[in-house]
């Protein structure tokens, strides 16, 4: 539409100026938020930006790929993949503590980007002098008003404070204006597919907190081919009453391995094996959440699929805890 085509032609032109024949670094994390940035920052300045996208071990089904597929296959962006997972997994072996892994997670996460800043600092010919962050207006607001404790994370893990002062690097933002729905709009203007722009949020420490206690790597396996399930089932189904899907219709929906054993037959056999707990949630602002009430026949379809499909988990559980007391993740 004419409005956002104005304001990207606008933030363009803003960004070329402040750039110049600079570059540009960006860690992208496969969310709506550094996605948009990225895709807005290339649209401006092409191949002066160099987005770094850090694979720590514990992201969704295949989404490494399709972060890679889109912006270095479809946007032909410069983007550097690193994939960390054997150094994530090996610090995290024997941590059980959820916070303990946040702060493993968060800090092996802040010290790989930067090495690979560094190293695209002495590579590049030319001078590189900026790095940019997915900062929209609601992330200015909250880091100067109260935080909660996990707010405090969500800052150090996204918008890695202090870390430009470390690298020399002066900070490019230009989300910093735009309320959330708006940089949905923008990035669906850039090009970018709805489905990633409107795509369900999702913790930096990703599979890291929705595997209780210690993570390992099995079980991170297991978990993601469960939640791709629920996932794809969610997104097939649709409400009669809205006409739309159970995606759209939730804010937040995911599975977690909880990592107990209890018995089940399958065929002749017993089977001895691990459970996975659905959870499906309503917000408006996350702060509370409402367990959504979803089908009986879409859970039905969903643990009938994860139990056949996916050797090792046994039993499936759904998740009737609103926030609060709960949290929206179990750790
Ligand atoms: P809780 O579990 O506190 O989650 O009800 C509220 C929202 O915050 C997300 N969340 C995080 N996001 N790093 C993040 O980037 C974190 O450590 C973290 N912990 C929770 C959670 O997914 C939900 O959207």
């Amino acid at each position: 539409d004419w409005v956002m085509g104005d304001y990207i032609e606008e933030a363009v032109a803003r960004i070329r100026e402040q750039v110049g024949d600079e570059e540009v670094i960006l860690g992208l994390s496969g969310g709506v938020d550094s996605s948009v940035a990225a895709a807005l920052i290339h649209r401006a300045i092409g191949d002066q930006l160099t987005c770094v996208f850090v694979d720590h071990g514990l992201l969704r089904l295949n989404e490494g790929d399709m972060v890679m597929d889109m912006f270095a296959g479809k946007l032909h962006a410069r983007v550097v993949r690193v994939d960390a997972s054997e150094l994530f997994l090996g610090k995290l072996a024997g941590v059980s503590d959820p916070e303990a892994k946040r702060k493993i997670i968060g800090g092996l996460f802040v010290d790989v980007f930067k090495a690979e800043a560094a190293k695209i600092k002495e590579t590049h010919a030319r001078h590189v002098a900026w790095l940019a962050q997915g900062t929209i207006y609601p992330d200015v607001i909250e880091s100067g008003g109260a935080k909660s404790k996990k707010a405090v994370t969500i800052k150090s893990h996204h918008n890695v404070g202090g870390l430009p002062e470390q690298l020399g690097l002066k900070l490019l933002e230009p989300l910093r204006e735009l309320f959330k729905d708006e940089v949905r709009e923008l990035g669906v203007a850039l090009g970018l597919p709805p489905e990633m722009v409107y795509r369900h949020p999702f913790p930096g420490p990703g599979l890291g907190v929705r595997i209780l206690g210690e993570v390992k790597k099995d079980y991170a396996d297991l978990l993601r081919r469960a939640d791709a399930i629920f996932i794809e089932e969610l997104r097939n189904t649709k409400d009669e009453a809205t006409g739309k899907s159970w995606y759209d219709l939730t804010s937040q929906a995911f599975a977690v391995f909880l990592p107990v054993k209890s018995v089940g037959v399958m065929g002749d056999g017993r089977t001895y094996d691990y459970v996975v707990a659905l959870r499906a949630v309503q917000t408006s602002d996350f702060m509370t959440a409402d367990w959504a009430e979803l089908p009986y026949s879409l859970l039905k379809r969903v643990s009938g699929r994860i139990i056949n499909e996916v050797r090792g988990i046994n039993r499936v559980t759904y998740d009737v805890s609103s926030k609060p007391p709960a949290t929206i993740e179990w750790e």
